[in-house]
């Protein structure tokens, strides 16, 4: 049922670099009156490796210091000296952060609060995206670079914006909001029928009467919760297409916007639509001793990336050192650097790009870590460590453009359904939201070298061997009836508690749950329940393993076929079962009950690994502690174990990194790069 796209090569469109970037957010407007250090840049990034980088990403006041007055001039000289130096420019339009005069002049930019208070001018990412003026005035800006920089051939990619987030509550939204629910449900009755409003006295005469969602007003209608993101996901998308249509007329170059780690705001499925390419900015906590599900989860948001087109993607930023933002702002370990950032290559990243080049002396990223710091010297730590990363890439840029190996497992990451979950008023207050349980599946998965692919409910389910739903509350748009045909047909699914409860509009489906897949999973209609944190519940595995109970679980009514793998140990579920197989036409579906603590997922997995032979890209024990990624005919080995690993391989190999035998023992942090024909036989 596989269907093997390996090796199959998908390049960015039009990007004409030829390698994997290297580089990093570049803000010379904080440096315009000390040529010297713009100099000093120049020679230091080429000594560096680096090959690309993002300019004037917060530039706006820099390129139009008055409404209508431009200064260009000092833009041409750095794209025209970065480019006389081997080194392209992923150009920014400026809308990320507006200048003074524009908030002061056209107060409508400024985003209101869900309590309607107007904000002040000040920080970056809270403009209103419905505002005519703020879309007026980005596209004219934008129309002003690409006219002068759409032809340059310095210039590769445009960097619409920065980290789209947020909502605005502005009477220009409110009113956006009604016509969006206008043009979705035709009449106030059908969104009357479709919210549920015959609740709590919510009925609506008129699409005027709506307000959106609102501590001070309506908070508790989950169907309207889940169309508000909705509304604010469309909101975003138009925003962005409006700033690429100004962009497009005169500037051929691809597009991307950076996206962000577990963003829950809107939903990337749609924002991806409105781009070329995929971007994002990954920030790990790293932590020696925890590194490996920390990289597991940034793997996790990776591989979320790279399916949101299906496509090689950017890592558009990353530290290479620490942030300013974290609660504990730790610096990378050495070694940790390359490891984390090849990672994020063999994920199908085609860049490793950093923010930022060179630290601000003040302002409010002057301690964030960067390539250059306030020592002004090339001769650091960091830099050398960057440098090796750059020379790496070099010798990696066989990678560019390439498919990773076709995953056979896919995860159901659906925004909607999250969002659902997150406003669903039940189980465990405040943590309904799946993601925290998507990313145990994935450290499960990671731990035994297994790749997957991250889709909605939109995505076909044909040509994996595994499709995992955990906790999928929303089935979106016949999803049950798709993921039935699709065991049917020799499909298998591993279901998790909280599953197919209600239907896109939010309403719950009635007549057995999960809905279109009772027969499928051989169990109906689950009562949830939820655990006080002091209350023991187990889960006894036919192999006698006891796993302990996360909070959250189900007690399905009535199991009506299948194997029992495993049972309620306690409690007045005990005996019941709580892990099952049904084979069901010619595939089958696996059911857990239960949210688990610790590594009890990783039990189960080995069961499904088992009963499926699927293996991860290396074909011996994985050391413990460590990963194993498969990208273009390489694989990468990376020991995120924090201690020094023997790695006993069965015979000698070459390390493509440093040209030399693969090391007996790969260090704490240490990564080695292989290419597969030397591991293919096993
Ligand atoms: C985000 C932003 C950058 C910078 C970094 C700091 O990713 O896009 O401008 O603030 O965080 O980590
Ligand atoms: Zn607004």
């Amino acid at each position: 049922m596989r269907s093997d796209l390996s090796g199959e090569t998908r390049s960015l469109p039009r990007l004409s670099h030829p390698g994997l970037l290297h580089g990093a957010d570049y803000n010379p407007d904080q440096w315009l009156d000390r040529p010297e250090v713009l100099a000093r840049d120049i020679e230091w990034m080429k000594k560096a490796h680096v090959n690309c980088v993002s300019l004037g990403i917060f530039a706006w006041s820099a390129l139009e210091p008055e409404e209508g007055r431009y200064e260009f001039g000092w833009m041409d000289r750095i794209i025209d000296s970065l480019y006389q130096n081997g080194i392209y420019t992923d150009l920014a339009t400026p809308s990320g952060a507006r200048p003074a005069w524009l908030a002061k002049k056209y107060p409508e930019v400024l985003r209101v609060d869900r309590e309607g208070r107007r904000h002040l001018f000040g920080e970056r990412h809270n403009h209103c995206l419905t505002s005519p003026v703020y879309r007026e005035k980005t596209a004219a800006i934008d129309a002003m670079l690409a006219r002068r920089y759409g032809s340059h051939p310095g210039v590769i990619l445009w960097h619409i914006g920065n980290e789209f987030s947020g909502d605005c509550f502005c009477p220009l939204c409110q009113s956006a909001f009604r016509r969006w629910l206008q043009r979705k449900y035709g009449t106030v009755d059908e969104l009357n029928r479709r919210w549920w409003t015959s609740f709590w006295s919510q009925r609506y005469a008129s699409f005027d009467e709506v307000d959106p969602p609102s501590p001070l007003g309506e908070m508790s209608n989950p169907s309207m919760q889940v169309d508000w993101r909705r509304f604010c996901t469309d909101q975003c998308a138009s925003f962005i297409r409006n700033e690429r249509l100004a962009l497009k007329k005169y500037a051929p170059q691809p597009a991307t916007v950076n996206l962000m780690w577990g963003f829950y705001d809107y939903d990337y499925a749609v924002l991806a639509k409105e781009v070329d390419l995929v971007s994002w900015d990954c920030y790990p906590r790293l932590r020696p001793g925890d590194n490996l599900a920390e990289l597991a989860r940034a793997c996790m948001n990776h591989d979320y990336m790279r399916s949101l087109k299906d496509a090689p993607f950017l890592l558009m930023e990353s530290t290479p050192s620490q942030v300013n933002w974290h609660t504990v702002n730790q610096l990378k370990r050495p070694g940790m650097h390359l490891t984390s950032s090849l990672l994020s290559v063999f994920c199908g990243s085609d860049s490793v790009m950093y923010f930022q080049w060179r630290k601000g002396r003040g302002g409010a990223e002057a301690f964030h870590g960067a390539v250059i710091g306030h020592e002004d010297r090339c001769d650091t730590r960091v830099f050398s460590e960057v440098e090796r990363t750059g020379e790496v890439l070099e010798k990696l840029s066989f990678l560019k453009g390439t498919a990773v190996d076709r995953p056979r497992v896919l995860l159901v990451w659906d925004q909607q359904s999250r969002w659902a979950a997150s406003f669903a008023q039940t189980g465990l207050k405040g943590a309904m939201d799946p993601l925290p349980v998507w990313e145990k599946h994935c450290l499960s998965l990671f731990k035994k070298g297994i790749r997957m692919d991250l889709k909605d409910m939109d995505a076909p389910l044909e040509g994996y061997d595994l499709v995992l739903c955990p906790e999928p509350f929303m089935y979106r748009n016949g999803f049950g009836e798709r993921l039935r045909d699709y065991v049917r047909r020799g499909g298998h699914v591993f279901q998790t508690c909280f599953g197919g409860i209600v239907d896109e509009d939010d309403l719950c489906f009635t007549g057995g749950a999960p809905h279109a897949m009772t027969d499928v999973l051989g169990i109906r209609d689950p009562e949830l329940d939820a655990l006080y944190p002091e209350d023991e519940l187990y889960l006894r595995l036919t192999d006698g393993r006891r796993l302990r109970v996360d909070g959250l679980c189900e007690y399905p009514q009535q199991v009506t076929a299948g194997q029992v793998l495993g049972t309620y140990e306690n409690g007045f579920m005990k005996g019941t079962p709580a892990l099952t197989f049904h084979r069901y036409g010619k595939g089958g579906a696996w059911y857990l009950a239960a949210r688990l603590s610790g590594d009890g997922l990783d039990a189960v997995y080995g069961l499904i690994l088992e009963a499926l032979s699927l293996h991860g890209a290396w074909p011996w024990p994985l050391p413990e502690g460590c990963a194993a990624l498969e990208r273009g005919g390489a694989v990468l080995l990376a020991n995120l174990s924090g201690e020094d690993r023997p790695l006993s391989l069965p015979r000698p190999m070459t390390d493509l990194l440093t040209g030399g035998p693969v090391p007996e023992v790969l260090c704490a942090n240490g990564c080695a790069v292989i290419r597969k024909e030397e591991i293919a036989d096993g």
